[in-house]
């Protein structure tokens, strides 16, 4: 009787063994993923206007700054990520284009634009 009762533990036991698989994920909601409910801007419909007009007076082949050119969605996206130069130097320190371009100056609605464009990972 001592017997059987010791091989139903054992086999309780050993039933109740579980596979890492099988556990729930845990839950984390204490860092949510950030997500862009704003506009779709795209380079092609918005953000190329806004290069050709105020940066590539020097910032292509031929011109001043030829070395970083801005001319195409290849060569801005070197600059586009999070943190990236364009949205240092344009957006947050405001010294791209430098005081006194001839080409002129973002208005604040353009800068928010670029700074929607960028928020969503600056699609083409
Ligand atoms: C009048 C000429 C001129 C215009 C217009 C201009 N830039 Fe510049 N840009 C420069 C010069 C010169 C430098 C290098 C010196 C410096 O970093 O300040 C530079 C540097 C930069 C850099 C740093 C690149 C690196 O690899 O460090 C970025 C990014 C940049 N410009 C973005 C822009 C953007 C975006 C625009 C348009 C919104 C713009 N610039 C318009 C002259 C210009």
């Amino acid at each position: 009787m001592k017997k059987a009762l010791t091989v139903i533990l054992i086999l309780i036991m050993v039933s109740c063994r579980y596979n890492k698989e099988e556990l729930p994920t845990p839950k984390n909601n204490s860092t949510p993923t950030p997500t862009y409910n704003g506009p779709v801007i795209t380079y092609t419909n918005h953000t190329k206007k806004l290069f050709d007009n105020y940066c590539i007076a020097c910032h292509a082949p031929g011109a001043s700054v030829s070395f970083w050119p801005l001319t195409s969605y290849t060569e801005v996206s070197v600059y586009t990520n999070p943190g990236g130069k364009i949205q240092v130097r344009v957006l947050d320190q405001g010294n791209m284009p430098p005081t006194g371009s001839a080409s002129g100056f973002l208005t604040p609605a353009e800068k928010d634009t670029l700074q929607m464009w960028l928020d969503q990972g600056a699609p083409q």
